[in-house]
């Protein structure tokens, strides 16, 4: 990797961690500590995102896709059983339900949140769903018709809450007390960052315990409990996991971020209103359509207008040092997805119509206002020339 990818730049990122003080001295302290992989940082974590999210049960994993894995393993479901997933979304999503042995059904999303449609759902639930993987896009929480509608047809639904931390719907927050299986994501570029990790929130026990020890290959017993001075060299491994344990060193950048998350949350709000300010006035419409009280504001979304060349317009953003990004292009548009994921019998005409229009702004905590206004003054003047 050339340096050039992570050195400080006056450039405006897409993403860009906020790393204070503290959270460098959180994960010295780990760094001085003698302890480096799952230990008592993790559970402190796991404590904390409990108390946080009024959730039953956590467990720290090395990344949203590893809790995904995990919750769709859990269901324990026959080969080739179907999943219905958002066609919008990431890779990950679907990959979950596949490398489970399980066939990703690709349904439609509504234009304005591009969020699963229920619409699409109720169709594929009547053709046949084993499970359904509810993708919070953007941090908008997925309708209340999603849960209402697997709940009537008896089929569990998994959320892909990696951009939601922090978000509520009319449940309560996501990841709540009402949560069957909520996967977040640490990743690098998400709302709270460990660099990569992840946690699942669960009011399971039995998932809970599952996940424990699915996130070190079905282990009985942690490496805590067995290289700790009072520890004890016996384990059991009843059946095959994965290796997805969150380290100390990473827990401990999360939850010196977790610690100041509701004020990172704020900032982040006020800069995504800045940006609508700016750029609705000259017609740009942003996903969601509205502000959705709920949200956990992750993404910056808005759709150019229809007939514009989207790489010209990252290049020209790119040009006067802005860099954008693209959430998501369709899963059927990659080659594997169109070669070996079912579609649902509503098609994915919405997906295809946004496919090429979706641009996300750059957004994060360290922007300034003055940030926000020289990206919305740039886009709006590549749109008129
Ligand atoms: C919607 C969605 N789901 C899942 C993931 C996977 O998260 P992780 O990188 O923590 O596995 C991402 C990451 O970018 C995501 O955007």
């Amino acid at each position: 990797m050339s340096a050039e990818t992570h050195v400080v730049t006056d450039a405006i990122l897409f993403a860009r961690p906020d790393i204070t003080d503290d959270d460098i001295e959180a994960v010295t302290r780990v760094l001085r500590s003698g302890w480096l992989t799952t230990g008592t940082e993790a559970t402190s974590l796991e404590a904390e995102l409990r108390d946080y999210l009024g959730a039953p049960h956590v467990v720290a994993l090395s990344s949203c896709t590893a809790a995904l894995e995990i919750s769709l393993a859990h269901l324990r479901l026959p080969r080739g059983a179907r999943v219905g997933v958002p066609a919008w979304t990431f890779i990950s999503s679907a990959l979950s339900a596949h490398h489970n042995g399980l066939q990703p059904v690709l349904l439609d999303v509504e234009p304005d949140t591009l969020n699963l449609s229920p619409a699409a759902l109720q169709a594929a639930l009547r053709e046949g769903l084993d499970a359904v993987v509810a993708v919070h896009f953007g941090g908008v929480p997925v309708s209340g018709e999603i849960f209402r509608l697997c709940a009537e047809a008896g089929v569990p639904v998994v959320e892909d809450a990696a951009h939601a931390l922090g978000a509520t719907d009319c449940r309560g927050p996501i990841g709540g007390p009402n949560a069957t299986a909520a996967c977040f994501s640490f990743y690098a570029t998400k709302n709270l960052t460990s660099g990569e990790g992840g946690a699942l929130a669960t009011n399971d026990h039995d998932l809970a315990e599952f996940a424990a020890a699915y996130r070190i290959h079905g282990m009985s017993s942690d490496s805590w409990a067995r290289y700790r001075p009072a520890g004890g060299t016996h384990y059991d491994m009843r059946e095959p996991g994965i290796k997805a344990n969150l380290p100390d060193v990473l827990a401990a950048l999360a939850r010196s971020q977790l610690g100041r998350y509701d004020a990172m949350q704020a900032r982040r709000r006020e800069l995504l209103y800045r940006y609508r300010e700016q750029l609705e006035a000259f017609g740009f419409q942003f996903v969601p359509k509205e502000p959705v009280a709920g949200s956990a504001d992750h993404l910056a979304v808005v759709l150019l207008p229809q007939g514009i060349d989207r790489r010209a317009v990252v290049e020209g953003l790119k040009a006067q040092q802005i860099h954008p990004s693209v959430h998501f292009r369709p899963l059927h548009h990659f080659t594997w997805f169109a070669q070996n994921a079912a579609v649902g019998p509503t098609g994915l005409e919405v997906c295809d119509a946004l496919a090429d229009r979706a641009l996300s702004l750059p957004l994060h905590v360290g922007l300034s206002d003055a940030d926000v206004e020289r990206v919305s003054d740039s886009l709006v003047a590549l749109m008129r020339s």
